[in-house]
């Protein structure tokens, strides 16, 4: 068995996702400069691979804190419920917050954290989205740093799951999802 078992297609590499979070991490770099106080907010649980390379790929001091979400529907369909399951652990009144996402699919996660974060007061909000999947899109978000726009399909790996598996593929590949 290998951690890839059931998947279709290639879609970015490795090496091709890894060139593009370094391109990301730049131009971060350069937008912040001379901020010291940037808060990099990983969504758990899609961003956390994505959200350690990005990190890293980050030349500025920052702080990370972590929130999970869940989107209740099917198991590849949001339906729009977002609840908050693990929350901020500190404050971000007053913060630069950058919002670290896996995909944009309808939006209606993220437009769900952007309204709920914007009631905490931060000194600024910006969306880092590793993946756009604009041909489903139900709700408009700015999205102000993307890795990558895709068709409609599902994508596992790089923390991406189905079904909580494929996390730990390295590449981001797709598979047959229909249900
Ligand atoms: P939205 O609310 O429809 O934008 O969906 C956002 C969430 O749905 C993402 O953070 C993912 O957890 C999940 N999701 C949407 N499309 C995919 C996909 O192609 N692969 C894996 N997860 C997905």
């Amino acid at each position: 068995m290998s951690a890839r078992d059931g998947t279709e297609k290639m879609l970015f590499t490795a090496e091709q996702i890894a060139a593009r979070v370094r391109e990301l991490g730049a131009e971060i770099s350069r937008d912040h400069a001379g901020s010291d106080s940037l808060v990099v907010l990983c969504v758990l649980k899609g961003s956390f691979v994505f959200c350690a390379d990005l990190c890293r790929a980050i030349d500025l001091p920052l702080r990370v804190e972590f929130l999970a979400v869940q989107s209740y529907g099917s198991s590849t369909k949001s339906s729009g419920d977002v609840q908050i399951t693990q929350d901020l652990t500190r404050p971000i009144e007053g913060e630069h917050v950058l919002i670290v996402e896996d995909i944009v699919d309808t939006g209606l996660t993220l437009s769900f954290l952007l309204g709920l974060l914007k009631t905490r007061n931060p000194k600024s909000l910006e969306v880092c989205a590793l993946l756009h999947k604009p041909a489903r899109k139900k709700r408009h978000v700015d999205i102000d740093y993307l890795g990558f726009t895709i068709e409609d399909e599902f994508v596992v790996g790089y923390g991406l799951d189905h079904g909580q598996k494929y996390r730990n593929v390295p590449d981001l590949v797709v598979i047959d999802a229909s249900d």
